[in-house]
């Protein structure tokens, strides 16, 4: 490039809101949102969560109205986080298997309330049903088995897609997991069953909010650094991306979000695939706190956050702000 002033000016092309609009690289649109949501126990229930405020755990009878209001404003899919009651949480996780949980309790409700009108995404990870808080199968010592607990995570994931899940979202970090899942979404004739892996999910500080949300805080000891990744590391996010391509992820996952957009331009670049981020619980937090502390407006703060996931590659992006956002799109 060979521009130079004043025969170049880049102001030029900002200088009216409709040159602006021309040259706008990048858009957000409703379509591009995916909307978590917690399910809890009870009729008619309401329960908002401190540590997240503006969010609330609803009762399966109300789930389906949730999801109805997300497909009415344009969002395509849901994410479902159970909190499971506390005698319904063991050493073993064995809840995440029954096919009248919570969450499969509420998939079908939604599929009653909305048909075909908004996906499904279900996680698959023991932490919402282990009594130690982590998401898989421990030893004597605390530490975290992969072999054994993929075992469990296949049938967790046959589970939710036999309950009518659309998009299978292993969030468990366990190596191997992906392709064990296929393999058992394809023998039982859920060939159309997604996967879309946390492929690149990193041990974080920003997933505090999250835990209280599904109940596991105050139940984890330790930490999750045995099988979540290294937060300083970005040459492995791309194995860990490269290994649940190969094993058939439709689709891949970078979580947290903001701090790693750069792990999401590297992964839309090496691999040209589908990437979606998550704009995690504290990520949520902080903005909500920053609103609330008089630093900025939550509008032009959570447009602008939820834009920069757009412009760093992303197909689409699981946000709490996800029907805020849709709203302030729909004018
Ligand atoms: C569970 C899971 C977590 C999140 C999504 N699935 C928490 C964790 O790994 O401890 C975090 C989401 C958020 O913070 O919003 N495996």
């Amino acid at each position: 490039m060979t521009a130079t002033f004043p025969s170049t000016r880049l102001r030029r092309t900002r200088t009216t809101g409709w040159s602006r609009a021309l040259h706008r690289e990048n858009h957000l649109l409703p379509s591009d949102l995916i909307w978590p949501l917690f399910v809890t126990e009870g009729q008619g229930v309401e329960e908002p969560i401190p540590t997240l405020p503006g969010v609330s755990r609803w009762s399966v009878d109300v789930i389906g109205r949730r999801a109805r209001a997300a497909a009415d404003l344009g969002i395509p899919c849901v994410a479902l986080f159970p909190n499971t009651q506390p005698d319904r949480r063991s050493e073993n996780g064995a809840e995440a298997l029954n096919s009248d949980n919570l969450m499969c309790r509420a998939i079908r409700e939604i599929r009653a309330v909305c048909g075909d009108d908004i996906g499904v995404l279900t996680d698959v990870a023991l932490d919402p049903y282990t009594s130690h808080g982590q998401d898989g199968l421990i030893d004597e010592a605390g530490y975290v088995l992969n072999d054994a607990t993929v075992e469990v995570l296949v049938g967790q994931a046959l589970n939710q897609a036999a309950a009518g899940a659309d998009i299978i979202a292993p969030s468990d970090m366990m190596d191997g997991r992906v392709g064990t899942i296929r393999k058992a979404l394809e023998a039982n004739g859920h060939v159309n069953v997604q996967i879309m892996s946390y492929a690149a999910k990193y041990a974080s500080a920003f997933y505090g909010p999250f835990r209280d949300a599904v109940g596991s805080r105050g139940l984890l000891k330790g930490d999750k650094k045995t099988y979540q990744m290294d937060p300083a590391n970005a040459e492995e996010a791309l194995r860990e991306v490269a290994m649940d391509l190969s094993e058939g992820a439709d689709s891949v996952m970078v979580k947290p979000g903001l701090p790693y957009l750069d792990i999401v331009r590297a992964v839309k670049d090496r691999f040209e695939v589908p990437v979606f981020a998550y704009h995690v619980s504290g990520e949520y937090a902080m903005i909500e706190a920053a609103v609330a502390a008089g630093i900025g407006e939550r509008e032009p703060l959570v447009m602008e956050t939820l834009l920069a996931f757009k412009r760093a590659g992303c197909s689409g992006i699981l946000t709490y702000h996800a029907d805020f956002a849709a709203r302030v799109l729909n004018g």
